[in-house]
């Protein structure tokens, strides 16, 4: 037999309905708050995704379904939405069209991680960019919507901030941060490499003896620029009118290497389910012309053992059809219940249909015999009540 590929899943009955529900309260807010959605390929052009998450990242050095097509690109499922949106906004030359711009999309996106809990090789989210706004009232409104939907699916989450600065004032953290890190011995395999090449990331590692070495790393804080610092506080500032709870956390700094100053993360029992912040400078790598942003993407797939399904859509009628052929009859009533929820037995068996109807929470079954064919009537039958009536056709 052939199985599933290892990190791969099949989503279905009851987790499909949660999955559904998360993407549907997302869109609802999004929609809400004027986010325009976009349906973007799953594949791009690798380059696309080393210029923008990073080179010496583990989502590009590590993580990446890359692969060469037949006409000999080099191509890549993608790992993450961001860069493609940003493609997409560059290529359209969207801001030549509106002063700002808010997208939205979602949908499966890739990376060969370890499978575990909540970490999948494919995996969904949805997310949400906002192109053309430096101020922090951006970061506000995206952290909001955030909430919002975390609110509305009744998850209850830690938001953690941090702001990891600017071209004007990262370059000389890194230098001390690598002097620091250069000075220490002890660090993962992994580690040892980033210290030089991508020391931020070092502060991230989940190794706990990596973790126990930064403890008392330089932090970013100190070193911020005057308009970082500014950034910083403002949000922080708006955040607190806009009562919402976070928690400053000096040592978060993502994963890829497009953000600058803003960095968020929402936590629900130590996975992140929802994370994001400002990249100013992508859309100008990029080639487009220089467009402050900020975003965010949710894990569907994290969120989904965290929320309640749906209630169930009531009403369902199973059809049982014993009318001697009389197919022009069944199509009668077909078209009259046609708004309903409705599936048709495929046996003319009345028995074995009404305790398929009450195993799968059938709430009404329709008799439609010869009699009922004859008298130009149906026989409804309500399952919870065990009534039974006649409903004349017209
Ligand atoms: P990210 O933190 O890499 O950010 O992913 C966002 C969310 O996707 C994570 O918080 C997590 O819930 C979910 N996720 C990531 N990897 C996996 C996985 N292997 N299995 C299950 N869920 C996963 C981004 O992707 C950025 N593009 C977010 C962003 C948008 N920043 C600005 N705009």
């Amino acid at each position: 037999m052939i199985e599933r590929v290892r990190g791969f899943r099949d989503i279905f009955g009851e987790e499909l309905e949660k999955f559904n529900k998360i993407r549907e309260v997302s869109r609802e807010v999004l929609k809400a708050f004027n986010y325009k959605e976009v349906i973007l390929p799953v594949v791009e052009y690798e380059e696309l995704y080393k210029r923008s998450i990073g080179d010496f990242t583990d989502v590009v050095e590590k993580e990446m379904f890359s692969f060469t097509d037949k006409g000999g690109r080099r191509l890549a499922l993608r790992p993450e939405g961001t860069a493609g949106v940003v493609r997409f906004f560059i290529e359209n030359k969207l801001y030549y069209k509106r002063p700002y711009s808010k997208l939205f999309y979602e949908g499966p996106m890739f990376r060969y991680e370890r499978p575990q809990k909540g970490r999948y090789r494919q995996f969904y989210q949805v997310g949400a960019e906002f192109f053309g706004v430096l101020e922090p009232i951006s970061d506000l409104e995206i952290i909001l919507i955030s909430e919002e939907i975390l609110k509305r699916l009744k998850v209850s989450y830690k938001l953690h901030i941090n702001s990891i600065g600017c071209r004007v004032c990262r370059p000389k953290y890194l230098e001390e941060l690598k002097k620091f890190l250069r000075e220490r011995e002890g660090f993962c395999k992994d580690c040892q490499r980033r210290r030089e090449k991508n020391p931020l990331r070092v502060l991230d590692c989940k190794e706990k003896s990596c973790q126990v070495l930064v403890e008392d790393a330089p932090k970013i804080d100190d070193y911020l620029c005057k308009e970082c610092k500014e950034h910083y506080q403002k949000l922080k500032e708006l955040l607190g009118e806009f009562k919402v709870e976070f928690y400053e956390n000096p040592k978060l700094v993502r994963g890829l290497d497009y953000y600058t100053k803003t960095v968020f993360e929402f936590e629900v029992e130590g996975l992140t389910v929802l994370a994001g912040g400002r990249y100013d400078y992508l859309v100008e790598e990029l080639g487009g012309i220089p467009t402050p942003a900020v975003g965010f993407a949710l894990g569907i797939d994290r969120l989904v053992p965290l929320i309640e399904p749906p209630k169930r859509e009531e009403e369902a009628y199973l059809l049982v059809f014993f009318g001697n052929g009389n197919y022009r009859y069944l199509q009668r009533i077909l078209n009259s219940l046609k708004p309903k929820k409705f599936e048709i037995y495929p046996k003319a068996n009345l028995k074995k249909a009404l305790s398929f109807a009450n195993k799968e929470g059938f709430k009404f079954v329709v008799i439609i015999g010869e009699d009922e064919v004859k008298g130009n009537y149906i026989t409804i039958k309500d399952m919870q009540r065990g009534e039974q009536k006649k409903v004349y056709m017209l």
